[in-house]
This record gives C-alpha cells, sequence and structure tokens, in this order.
C-alpha cells in the first residue's frame, strides 16, 4: 500500500517509524517531512496545510491511505475533501475537528455529553470578560477559542495577570481571529494526563496511557511549549481511570457529536487533569499529542497500518492493537529562544550510531551535506526500558551524544512517573 503522512514534526517521524515496519507498506510519502522523515520516506514539498495540494498528490500518486499529523488540515476540513475524492483518510472530519479547532465549541459539547471539566464563560466582548475576572477572582484560566499555535492558553495567578491576558487576546489580537472569543474557567489543581483513543465512529479503542511536561523548564517552571518530553504509561492511569475516562468522558464525546449527525473517526486525544483519582477535561485534540505519539509508537507491537485501516474503513471491531509491555520515554532537545524565537540553521552533531534507542527530528533540515535546526523542537531521544526510570535512563544516554548550538532540555522528564532528576 501507498501511504502518505501529512506534517513535518516528531510526532509524524514516528508514525513513519512505524508504517515503516510493516509488511504492507510498499510506498511512504511525508508532507512536508523533515531531515529524519527523509530516511524513511519520500518527502513532498507540500505545506501541511495545503489540503487542496495534498488532494491532488493523493490522486495523482494513487495514495491508498494518507495520516493526518497535525490538527490544522482536520480543523480546514482535509478529511472531507479526501472522502470526497475517494481517498482514504485518517483523521476527523472537519466538523469533528472543531473539538480542537473551538474551545467554544469543545465545552458545548461536553455539557451536553455531561463531561467533567472546569466551568467557564465564553466571551466576544472584552468588556464583559474584565467584568467576569474582577467577578470570579484568581488563578483563573484565559484561553483563545480558536488554534493559536500552542500559545493562546495564559494560566493567570492574579486579576492582573487575567485582565492582561484578555488584552493581548482581545484587544490587542495578539492570537488573530483565534483569540477575538475567550473562554474564560475555573483554574483546576492536579497532575496532567495524555488520554488518547481510536475510534472509527462505531468502536472506541483507548490507547496506551502516557504523560507530557508541558513547561519549559525542570520542576514545571518557565513558560507552557508543546512538550518537552513524554514518557509511557502513566502510573496515574489505572484500570479503574481508563474505564471511568472511557465511559464518562470518551464515549459520551463520541455519542454527543453522533447524535449530531458527526461521525469521529480518528484520534479523540483528551488531555485530563487527574486530582485524588478523579480526571476533568482540559482541552480536546483531534490527533495524536506530540511528543506522546513518540513515545506510543515505540511501545505499539502490532501494525500501525492495520489501525489505520481500521479506523477509515470501519473495521475497527476487529482489531485489538497490542502494546509492549516494557515503558517508554522520549526526551525533547530544543532549540536556543524555544518557544518565543527558536533559532535556526544550527548544525547538529552526533546523530548517527545511537544503539540504545530511535532519534526522532521535529525541527531539522538537511543544509548541504549536514542536518540542521530549523525550529523550536529540534529531536525527540525515545527509548524503552523495563519501567519509566529505566527507559528515562535510556533516553538520556542519547541526549549526551548529540550537540547543537543553544540545545536545551529538561534534566527531569518522567519525574513523576518514578525517574530521578538528572
Ligand atoms: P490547553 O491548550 O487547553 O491544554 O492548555 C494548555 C495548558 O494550560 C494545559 O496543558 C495545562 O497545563 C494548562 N491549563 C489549561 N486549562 C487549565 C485549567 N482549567 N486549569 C489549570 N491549568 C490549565
Ligand atoms: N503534547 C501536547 C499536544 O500534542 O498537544
Amino acid at each position: 500500500m501507498r501511504v502518505l503522512v501529512v506534517g513535518g514534526g516528531g510526532r509524524e517521524h514516528a508514525l513513519l517509524w512505524k508504517l515503516r515496519q510493516s509488511a504492507r507498506v510498499t510506498a511512504l510519502y511525508c508532507a512536508p517531512g523533515n531531515a529524519g522523515t527523509a530516511a524513511l520516506a519520500e518527502n513532498v514539498a507540500i505545506a501541511a496545510d495545503d489540503v487542496a495540494a495534498l488532494r491532488d498528490f493523493a490522486r495523482r500518486e494513487r495514495i491508498d491511505a494518507t495520516v493526518v499529523g497535525p490538527e490544522l488540515p482536520l480543523v480546514l476540513g482535509i478529511a472531507d475533501d479526501f472522502t470526497a475524492a475517494g481517498l482514504r483518510c485518517f483523521g476527523p472530519c472537519r466538523a469533528a475537528a472543531a473539538l480542537e479547532g473551538s474551545k467554544a465549541f469543545a465545552k458545548d459539547v461536553m455539557a451536553r455529553a455531561g463531561v467533567p471539566t472546569a466551568r467557564h464563560a465564553v466571551f466576544d466582548d472584552a468588556a464583559a470578560a474584565s467584568r467576569y475576572v474582577d467577578e470570579v477572582g484568581a488563578p483563573v484560566v484565559v484561553k483563545a477559542d480558536g488554534l493559536a499555535a500552542g500559545k493562546g492558553v495564559a494560566v493567570c495567578a492574579t486579576r492582573a495577570d487575567a485582565q492582561a491576558a484578555i488584552d493581548t487576546s482581545m484587544r490587542r489580537g495578539a492570537f488573530g481571529d483565534a483569540g477575538r472569543r475567550v473562554v474564560i474557567e475555573e483554574f483546576l489543581a492536579g497532575e496532567e494526563v495524555s488520554f488518547m483513543a481510536v475510534t472509527d465512529g462505531d468502536t472506541v479503542v483507548p490507547l496506551a496511557s502516557s504523560q507530557d511536561h508541558k513547561r519549559l523548564g525542570d520542576g514545571d517552571t518557565g513558560p507552557n511549549t508543546g512538550g518537552m518530553g513524554a514518557y509511557s504509561p502513566s502510573p496515574l492511569v489505572t484500570p479503574a481511570l481508563e474505564r471511568a475516562v472511557m465511559e464518562e468522558i470518551v464515549r459520551p464525546v463520541i455519542a454527543t457529536l453522533a447524535a449530531s449527525g458527526i461521525r469521529y473517526r480518528g484520534v479523540l486525544y483528551a488531555g485530563l487533569m487527574v486530582d485524588a483519582g478523579r480526571a476533568k477535561v482540559l482541552e480536546f485534540n483531534v490527533r495524536f499529542g506530540d511528543p506522546e505519539c513518540q513515545v506510543l509508537m515505540l511501545r505499539l507491537r502490532s501494525d500501525l497500518l492495520d489501525l489505520v485501516l481500521a479506523v477509515t474503513d470501519g473495521t475497527l471491531v476487529r482489531h485489538v492493537p497490542q502494546w509492549e509491555t516494557r515503558a517508554s520515554a522520549g526526551v525533547v532537545l530544543a532549540a536556543n529562544g524555544y518557544p518565543n524565537e527558536p533559532v535556526k540553521g544550527d548544525p547538529i552533531a552526533g546523530l548517527d550510531g545511537w544503539q540504545g534507542g530511535v532519534v526522532f527530528h521535529s525541527g531539522t533540515a538537511r543544509r548541504g551535506g549536514a542536518v540542521v535546526t530549523n525550529g523550536g523542537r529540534v529531536l525527540t531521544l525515545a527509548a524503552l526500558g523495563r519501567d519509566v526510570a529505566a527507559a528515562v535512563a535510556n533516553a538520556y544516554t542519547g541526549v549526551e551524544r548529540i550537540r547543537f548550538a543553544g540545545m536545551r532540555y529538561r534534566r527531569d522528564i518522567g519525574r513523576r512517573g518514578g525517574a530521578p532528576p538528572r
């Protein structure tokens, strides 16, 4: 089968790495890809959000299945477009992708589905938003409604911080149209878990659990990022919690969408806050998490193409994904200046020859003979181990080999999973 992966980050590299192991895959393409994906697939110079060009490419190249990594093409309706053209597409349709594309829509679906989540209010008017913050006080969370490249959420310790966040998003338009409407919600305490499930619209199957490290600095300090590392499984996701999340969150959301005529197909990612064994939803994503996907692909034993086709063809009832009992961990190496102004173009040394795990590329490019940095998150060093602590220790043996100017990473990946800091 001829398979196209859309995107160019570590998540897409990990998907390709796993698809390469499938006996049925005869050709692999990645659009646009990075220096790492080029070793596994043919990179195609089409942007991940150029839906029409991707569809034309898939038609012309007789692509049998397309796996969409990032949210933007899904929110733009790539699945609808491909399906209308008779092409298989792994990822939800535009109406379902609004779960990630609009936080107000996600909140509305959660309310209808009775899903536990933070109390909230939605505002199109900055003055009304300001009055609300004065009324409810702090801590409080101010979120741009639309997609804001991971920067639209402000966790505010004081009323003044919240007023500043409203100003930034609604009055100054820092996130463009995505931030003209905001969701203001109750601050939730606890520990975050990434819970992903796949569905073909009928059958819903949980994937292995994982945890991400969102803050830039050790000890969960500094600004929020796309994720500085991950590990799987999460010790917080007990069988009882998994059952509760499936019954109280994942299934009701999929059923509520179905009741309004929206069939969900693909990965549903629930970002959860877990406190005293109870989970509440922070956000939904309509795709694999990044870097969570990297650690999940290391643990997935069964064939990824089989899973993809079970979802696109509606046969998930007959497919049971198999997982490695060992744990996995990934440490992200970020560029100087990440997340605000990452420096690009620095040569990366030490990429070859690591036997202890897998190097997944995110922001990398090939310039002449060299691989150089080309984005905020540059690489993920991912490894297996008998438990999270061992997997983390193995991943750091890879980190020691890599060098580039201004390279930064966290030294406490897996801390909450039982791994000691470096
Ligand atoms: P989101 O994009 O909604 O996941 O928000 C980004 C990050 O902000 C999350 O990963 C949390 O760390 C934090 N966050 C979001 N909503 C809340 C909340 N209601 N209470 C506490 N932290 C939150
Ligand atoms: N690592 C969090 C995300 O992919 O949104």
